[in-house]
């Protein structure tokens, strides 16, 4: 649960060997166990990050392009609700127009807080945006989202909105995805909630967002090995795997797999790992959720759904929560 934690400061040098270890242990772990797997946050490298901006922006990669109609259509709504001086709180990289979407619809908003693991970025985007914005005040938090974070004290100007665009609770299996609706329901100080949140549909279209005619998603997924051969000492030969998505009906899951072209031996450092033919890495799932079941489970979560928004397709589904009364 997100109860406040302590930062403890320490040098860039001790929490990128910090990181290191704990990646490596990471995908020890998974590559020993029976179904091999790769948790899927380590896809974000420079280049993974790179391609996935390419992702979304791909005839066949619909969430995005609907995430952002669906907005244009809600924001007067979003921004009547919250009123002004409103502080914006936005979980994941705040790069993206759907953020200033939110912000230039807001009666003088007074604080936006991106959350994102990666400082770099998101200082960058911060100074663009206290351009852009003159009388916000922006103070972003370098923090991993999912894990226990603090937040600025809330102003008491107006009300906070948590922003948690781009269906990336899809990433959580479907408990944790609860918890964490939960955990932010007890611990974030906000009044509402918008979160954007992809559905179910034909298996069809959702394999195809996942693999791509152009390959992008497979560059994606094949990075990973390149990210463990470069920061781990592995020697995974690329042209050895291949990517596969396949739409899992019965979890309703997108899935994304590297697959073993032929039986082969692995090394990740002094670690020896044995692939058959055929055999994958399951290295992401993509949750997708009915309308009713994900209401469902924001309500369980301590949430009020206000109202919800979709496309004429019903591909994405956009969801304004508002905060159980105290
Ligand atoms: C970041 N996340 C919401 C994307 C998704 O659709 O699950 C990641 C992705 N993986 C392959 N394509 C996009």
């Amino acid at each position: 649960m997100l109860d406040k934690v302590e930062f403890v400061a320490g040098s860039d040098d001790e929490k990128s060997r910090h990181d290191r270890v704990a990646f490596r242990a990471s995908v020890i772990a998974g590559l020993s166990a029976d179904q091999k797997t790769l948790e899927c946050k380590y896809l974000y490298d420079d280049l993974g990050s790179d391609l996935f901006d390419q992702i979304c922006d791909l005839p066949e990669y619909y969430p995005t392009r609907t995430e952002l109609g669906i907005l244009e259509t809600a924001t007067p709504e979003i921004a009547r609700m919250v009123g002004s001086r409103a502080e914006l709180v936005e979980l994941g990289s705040g790069a993206s127009r759907k953020t200033r979407l939110l912000l230039s619809a807001f009666d003088t908003p007074s604080l936006y807080v991106p959350v994102d693991i990666s400082a770099d970025y998101m200082m960058d985007v911060a100074e663009q945006l206290r351009g852009e914005y003159p009388t916000l005040n922006v103070e972003p938090v370098v923090a991993d989202f999912i894990a226990p974070f603090e937040l600025p004290k809330k102003s008491g100007k107006g009300n906070r909105l948590l922003f948690f665009p781009g269906s990336t609770i899809g990433n959580l299996h479907r408990a944790e995805a609860a918890e964490f609706l939960r955990s932010l329901a007890t611990s974030s100080d906000a009044d509402y909630f918008v979160i954007g949140v992809d559905l179910k549909k034909d298996t069809a279209i959702l394999e195809a967002a996942y693999d791509d005619a152009a390959g992008v998603t497979a560059a994606f997924n094949l990075n990973l090995l390149r990210r463990i051969n470069r920061e781990l000492g592995a020697n995974f030969d690329l042209d050895r795997f291949k990517h596969k998505a396949v739409y899992n009906e019965v979890e309703g899951r997108v899935e994304m797999h590297l697959v073993s072209r032929t039986a082969q031996n692995v090394s990740v450092g002094d670690c020896e790992f044995e692939f058959g033919k055929g055999e994958t890495i399951h290295s992401e799932n993509s949750y997708k959720y009915g309308l009713n079941e994900f209401a469902d489970m924001a309500k369980a979560a301590g949430w009020r759904s206000e109202q919800v928004w979709t496309d004429p397709d019903t591909l994405f589904a956009v969801f304004l929560l508002a905060a159980p009364r105290p």
